[in-house]
């Protein structure tokens, strides 16, 4: 199929037009770009999987454009949830709850229950708006490459087997909505993102963190999110994920002559091919360029490549869960 690239107010309208006719539309969000169809039609759902090649027990997200929508595909919903969006939406925080019929069994993967998220990004808004019902839509890129944050990433992915993409701005967060688990008891954090675990705690003072944040799940091993159980984001190019001081990061990367090291602008001395990835003393940065990066690391013909780890703590965590699965989970602790 001819992807249609969407500009402008009538791309909004066009995108809205294909949704409605059942068709699936590659949209820009502030967190990543995300492949949409209506949360009630099944075939369409369908439809995103094939696109994507994603397996099938690996539940979407659900988005909404105005908090009456949320009682429309969530039931059972504590107070904490209102709190939380009065705090976080619009913005990247997804919440899981009990679900209601309106969303297809496609969507939650057959589970009782919703991931639910309102973007802040204008025209996700304006296209979930026009369209006049909630758009399911996990990241746009073929499931196991790093997420998308340009709708040229889309096109790279997608380009023939999808409807539309709506060509907006590069994403400003750059990583995926945070998503926690609300529907029980204590509340779990399921996957880290800009609205950071730290912050959660303020409302969430029980807050567990899922282990599938941090740790490879065990073989055969049931996780509470099935997204984290797959290989993701990963470049053809092997690579290790270094944690380190800025001195000992850059003299083990510079014995490494046929690598690409993957660093912080603060890490000075790199003798070998270095692509910057932000600032170590603003993990946003780190955030917004890290899916990029791992695509850029296949541009080049590389043994491998050594990514300075961020930290464990606010947004850094979020990176870190990234780029740990990028990297299969080898570590290099200098
Ligand atoms: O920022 C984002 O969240 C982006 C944009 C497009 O909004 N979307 C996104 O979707 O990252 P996706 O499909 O790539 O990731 C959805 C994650 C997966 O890890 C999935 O397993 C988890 O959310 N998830 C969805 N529904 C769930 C549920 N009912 N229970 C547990 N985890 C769920
Ligand atoms: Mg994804």
């Amino acid at each position: 199929m001819e992807t249609l690239k969407l500009s402008g107010k009538c791309g909004i309208k066009k995108a809205a037009e294909i949704l409605n006719n059942g068709g699936i539309v590659g949209i820009p969000t502030e967190t990543v770009y995300g492949l949409a169809a209506r949360a009630d039609l099944s075939d369409s759902i369908k439809n995103i999987f094939t696109a994507k090649g994603r397996p099938q027990d690996n539940p979407l997200i659900v988005h909404i454009e105005s908090a009456a929508d949320l009682q429309k595909i969530a039931k059972d919903i504590p107070a904490v949830a209102y709190r939380l969006a009065d705090a976080f939406w619009p913005g990247p925080l997804t919440m899981v709850l009990n679900k209601t019929d309106f969303v297809c069994n496609e969507v939650s993967a057959g589970l009782d229950t919703v991931a639910v998220r309102m973007p802040l990004d204008s025209v996700a808004r304006a296209i979930i708006k026009q369209t006049g019902f909630p758009l399911a839509a996990p990241s746009a890129n073929t499931s196991g490459l790093p997420s998308p944050t340009t709708a040229a990433h889309v096109l790279a992915d997608l380009n023939g087997k999808i409807d539309a993409v709506y060509m907006g701005e590069d994403c400003t967060v750059g990583v995926e909505s945070t998503v926690v688990a609300l529907f029980c008891n204590p509340p779990r954090l399921l996957r880290p993102g800009a609205v950071t675990a730290e912050q959660l705690k303020e409302f969430l003072p029980d807050l567990v963190i899922d282990k599938a944040v941090l740790d490879e799940p065990d073989a055969g091993e049931k996780v509470a999110s099935p997204g984290m159980k797959y290989k993701h984001y990963s470049p053809k190019t092997p690579v290790f994920l270094v944690e380190g001081s800025v001195k000992d990061y850059v003299n083990y990367v510079n014995t490494k002559a046929d690598a690409v090291a993957v660093c912080f602008s603060e890490d000075i001395g790199i003798n070998i091919k270095k692509i910057e990835y932000g600032s170590l003393l603003n993990e946003s940065t780190l955030a917004h360029n890290a899916f990029t990066v791992l695509r850029k690391v296949d541009e080049g013909n590389f043994a491998a490549a050594y990514v300075h780890a961020p930290s464990k703590s606010g947004v850094g965590l979020a990176v870190y869960n990234r780029l740990i699965r990028a990297a299969a989970f080898k570590v290099i602790k200098l």
